[in-house]
């Protein structure tokens, strides 16, 4: 059964602990870090994260849009996160292969994360010591934007690549999440998918989430 990952990014920060409980019927929570210089926008970080581990027991996915992160990635591991992304193009191969060490050294699962514009086999020399692959099929920064459903060969390919080599690891699409959209994702192999704006200005949420579910189901 595919995971669905509500982003807090499309939550309402004044009432944050009303927002997680109105999607708690989801598998994990979508955390978004954004650094201002890695993407074009800032969002929120470690004081944030922590105030949400002490109120939720859910899996905390935590996604780095942040340059040079394994700068950081102790400081997540320690304010609560379960899962920490980082960006492929955040930093230079020997130091986002250090990142990923560190994550995995910490007991954490380690993502990487591609940006629209970085081709499938740049993940290949890392693959093998990832528990998820995150592809964008937005370009970071912000909810709300028009999936590219141009990524989904993408997303096949990757997939072929973990099975052919029996790994473990999983793949979860962000951007541009709907019911129509995670229908293609869960047809091209998608395992996880991150859904901001689409969950969050729904009525009723925990709905939602059971729609985009379902409508993986054929899949
Ligand atoms: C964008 C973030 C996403 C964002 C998705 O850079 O990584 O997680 O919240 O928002 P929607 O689902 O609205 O595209
Ligand atoms: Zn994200």
């Amino acid at each position: 059964m595919i995971k669905i990952a509500p982003s807090l990014l499309s939550a309402d920060f004044a009432k944050l602990g009303d927002d997680i409980d109105t999607v708690k019927t989801a598998d994990y929570l979508h955390f978004d870090v954004m650094d201002g210089v890695f993407v074009p926008n800032i969002s929120v970080g470690l004081p944030v994260l922590k105030s949400v581990r002490n109120y939720t027991d859910m899996t905390l996915d935590v996604h780095l849009m942040i340059t040079k992160p394994v700068r950081y990635v102790r400081d997540f591991a320690e304010a609560g996160a379960d899962i920490i992304v980082v960006h492929l193009e955040s930093d230079t191969p020997e130091e986002i292969h250090r990142a990923i060490d560190t994550i995995r050294g910490l007991g954490k699962m380690a993502g990487l994360s591609i940006k629209p514009d970085t081709p499938a086999d740049a993940v290949d020399e890392y693959l093998d010591k990832l528990d998820l692959v995150l592809i964008m099929t937005v370009e970071p920064g912000f909810g709300g934007q028009k999936f590219m459903a141009g990524m989904m060969p993408k997303v096949s390919y990757i997939k072929s690549l973990i099975e052919a080599r029996g790994l473990k690891c999983l793949v979860e699409i962000d951007g541009g999440i709907n019911p129509e959209t995670a229908a293609l994702c869960a047809e091209a192999g998608a395992d996880i998918l991150v859904a901001g704006s689409d969950v969050f200005k729904a009525e009723d949420r925990a709905q939602r989430i059971e729609l985009l579910r379902r409508a993986c189901k054929t899949f």
